[in-house]
């Protein structure tokens, strides 16, 4: 029996061992003596009795071990053209400046602190000065527009927000001040105090209720690291989930350090003073894993980058800094690999860069097409890891652990389950399929330490998502198989969600946002296969009756819509309005109908059809792609 079998039936047989032992690698100022709290069970507590400061792990501890001059952390930013190294002492001391600002603030242990940045340094640096006082950060994707961060202003209420006066996207400055402001005078709820980071590339002018980060950095003493119960949030981060309210995903603190710091030997193979190179942006959850928290509880080097995989200025970028700090692990979206193969289809630009440090290259966030994971296996000769996983689960659930053991690899599917998840695939009816049957990808609960414990406010939304469907399980929303040899292929959702670049969205927000224009009478938005990205949306409307405006005005201003209600990043370029929209007799839209004619694919028409003619007439605008307005 080789190694991962071992280590996975230990985790199965004795979890409560298992996770106690894994959290040795924490400095808790209370160990904790039990695994597992189960008695409020389906809301379950890892470590219940320990203490911890999850910032202490990350900075303070590594310094105190004699990892001061260490690099702790590399912004490189092609698109400012600067670079600068943190030492563990520098980031250390950076972070208790800026703790002790939001100190000054009134900010304390509990409070919440939305942070809303480009890929600056002081990003991390706001998120690690939260979790040093004990104060609870949500971090909102820049990609998103004002609606969209007063919604999750409103969620969370917080004491402060942190932004910046700009950030840049390609070429463009973007000005994030005004995108704040506004979104304080939609939200409700009216935070305290914002905190402006004035970059040189466009400053903001402040208002009364903004400070300046460099004013306030100054203004106070440090602040030291506040033990925290392991129960205690961490952070909120906010992902779509099936109508336009995002789910505030709650993450704890002992839990969460355990998984991750394990999770950096066991699955990334990156131990203290190695690299790693995670290509994601802080707002997503793969960075505030694996950008900011895990390389820095192990003691390790990581690399903010700011910037895109093409265009800033060319698609070597990533090669260029996988050699320039020799990134022994490299982690990023497959969307960015097709992004740079469309560019550079030979991979010429990686022959200029000395790669020979790099081990391993690991993808997530959406599906690995085969022909991506070929390609990216030929070009840099090192083990090509899918793993999948989700902003609720906090790190990855199956994977080949190569800090393990590397097993075969089946293109096409992640491998086999982490030590932790007790992965299984039920049918409608909750009963398991055979071997290789596609159904419901379900966890049994309860989850390992490190996944999310409930919903921010919302325990009955967290029951009412996730654990309803089966008794018993978590459902993930991801539907596919497990072969004869345990390896999981996840094929997609089972709701509206979608995977856009990497990103994930709702359908169903923007549904909302096209049906709020006063033109429309009904709309569906569903995500269909692209080359690039692989899924955008695209939107159909049927408008009012009486209105007999140009189709093609209408549709520019729903495209425009959509992007001022989410943001750029929802990527919705192609709405078409119709005459009616396919339904079942009792009235349901059968997008996934509409989804596989647009897919190309052989799709069946339901029995449950109202009425097929509506299909027929509107298969040929399914069909039409590439309609962008
Ligand atoms: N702030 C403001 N706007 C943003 C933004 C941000 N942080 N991120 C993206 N946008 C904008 C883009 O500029 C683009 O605007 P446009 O429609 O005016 O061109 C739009 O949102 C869509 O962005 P995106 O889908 O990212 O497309 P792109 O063409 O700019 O880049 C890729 C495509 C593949 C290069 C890019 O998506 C990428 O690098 N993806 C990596 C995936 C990733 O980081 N995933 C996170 C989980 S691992
Ligand atoms: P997010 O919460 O943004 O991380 O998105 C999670 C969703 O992305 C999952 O539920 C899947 O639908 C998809 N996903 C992530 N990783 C993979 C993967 N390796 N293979 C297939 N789908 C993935």
């Amino acid at each position: 029996m080789g190694k991962y079998e071992d280590v996975f039936r230990t985790s199965t047989e004795a979890p409560e061992n298992f996770w106690l032992t894994a959290a040795e690698g924490i400095d808790w100022d209370v160990a904790p003596q039990r695994a597992l709290d189960a008695s409020g069970a389906p809301f379950y507590r890892w470590f219940p009795d320990g203490r911890l400061n999850v910032c202490f792990n990350a900075l303070d501890r590594h310094v105190d071990a004699g990892r001061g001059e260490q690099p702790a952390l590399v912004h490189d930013s092609p698109v400012t053209g600067t670079r600068r190294t943190y030492t563990y002492t520098q980031l250390r001391d950076e972070v208790a400046a800026f703790a002790g600002g939001l100190a000054r603030l009134g900010v304390e242990q509990g409070d919440r602190v939305v942070i809303y940045m480009p890929m600056v340094p002081e990003a991390a640096i706001a998120m690690l000065a939260c979790a040093r006082i004990g104060a609870v950060h949500s971090v909102v994707f820049g990609g998103f527009a004002p609606h969209e961060l007063a919604l999750r202003i409103d969620d969370a209420a917080p004491k402060v927000v942190v932004s910046a006066s700009c950030g840049i996207e390609g070429k463009r400055v973007i000005a994030y001040k005004p995108l704040l402001d506004r979104a304080i005078e939609l939200a409700v709820h009216k935070p305290e105090k914002s905190v402006i980071l004035q970059r040189p590339q466009e400053r903001a002018e402040l208002g009364a209720d903004d400070v300046d980060w460099a004013d306030l950095v100054t203004a106070a003493p440090p602040a030291d690291c506040v033990p925290v119960p392991a129960n205690a949030p961490l952070y909120i981060l906010y992902t779509s989930g099936t109508t336009g309210k995002p789910k505030g995903v709650v993450r704890d603190s002992g839990g969460y350090a355990v998984a991750l710091h394990w999770s950096m030997g066991a699955v990334y193979d990156v131990g203290p003073g190695e690299t790693m190179f995670t290509g994601s942006d802080v707002g997503w959850v793969v960075g505030h894993s694996y950008i900011v928290y895990a390389p820095l509880l192990v003691g390790a080097t990581t690399i903010l980058y700011e910037g895109k995989p093409v265009g800033t200025p060319d698609a070597g970028q990533f090669w260029r800094v996988a050699a320039e700090y020799r990134v022994k692990t490299m982690f990023t979206a497959p969307t960015a690999f097709r992004a740079i193969r469309k560019e550079d289809p030979k991979g010429l630009l990686a022959a200029d860069h000395d790669l020979s440090g790099l081990r391993h290259l690991f993808l997530a966030g959406e599906r690995l097409d085969p022909e991506t994971y070929h390609w990216a296996s030929a070009l840099l000769d090192i083990p090509v890891i899918d793993h999948w996983w989700q902003t609720e689960t906090g790190w990855p659930i199956v994977a080949n652990p190569v800090g393990i053991e590397a097993a075969p690899v089946k293109p096409g599917s992640p491998t086999r389950p982490l030590p932790g998840w007790d992965v299984r695939v039920l049918d409608p009816s909750g009963d398991p399929v055979p071997p290789g049957v596609d159904g419901a990808i379900v966890v049994k609960l309860p989850l390992p330490p490190g996944a999310l414990p409930t919903l921010w406010n919302d325990d009955e939304r967290y029951v009412a998502s996730y654990l309803s469907a089966f008794d018993g399980y978590y459902l993930t929303g991801d539907s596919g198989h497990i072969d004869d040899d345990g390896y999981v292929f996840v094929m997609g959702r089972t709701d509206d969600v979608i995977n856009v670049a990497g990103h994930r969205l709702s359908t169903g927000s923007m549904e909302e946002a096209l049906a709020s224009h006063p033109d429309v009478a009904e709309c569906a938005v569903i995500g269909v296969a692209d080359a690039l990205k692989g899924q955008v949306p695209r939107g159909f409307v049927v408008l009012k009756a009486g209105i007999s405006r140009e189709a093609t005005e209408v549709e520019a201003e729903l495209v425009q819509l959509v992007r001022d209600r989410i943001g750029a990043v929802a990527s919705l370029k192609s709405v078409a309005v119709v005459a009616a929209l396919p339904k079942t007799r009792s009235g349901k839209i059968l997008r996934k109908t509409m989804r596989g004619i647009a897919d190309g694919l052989d799709e069946p028409i339901p029995s449950t059809v109202d009425d097929a003619s509506v299909i027929e007439a509107l298969r040929p605008v399914l069909r039409r792609t590439g309609r962008t307005v």
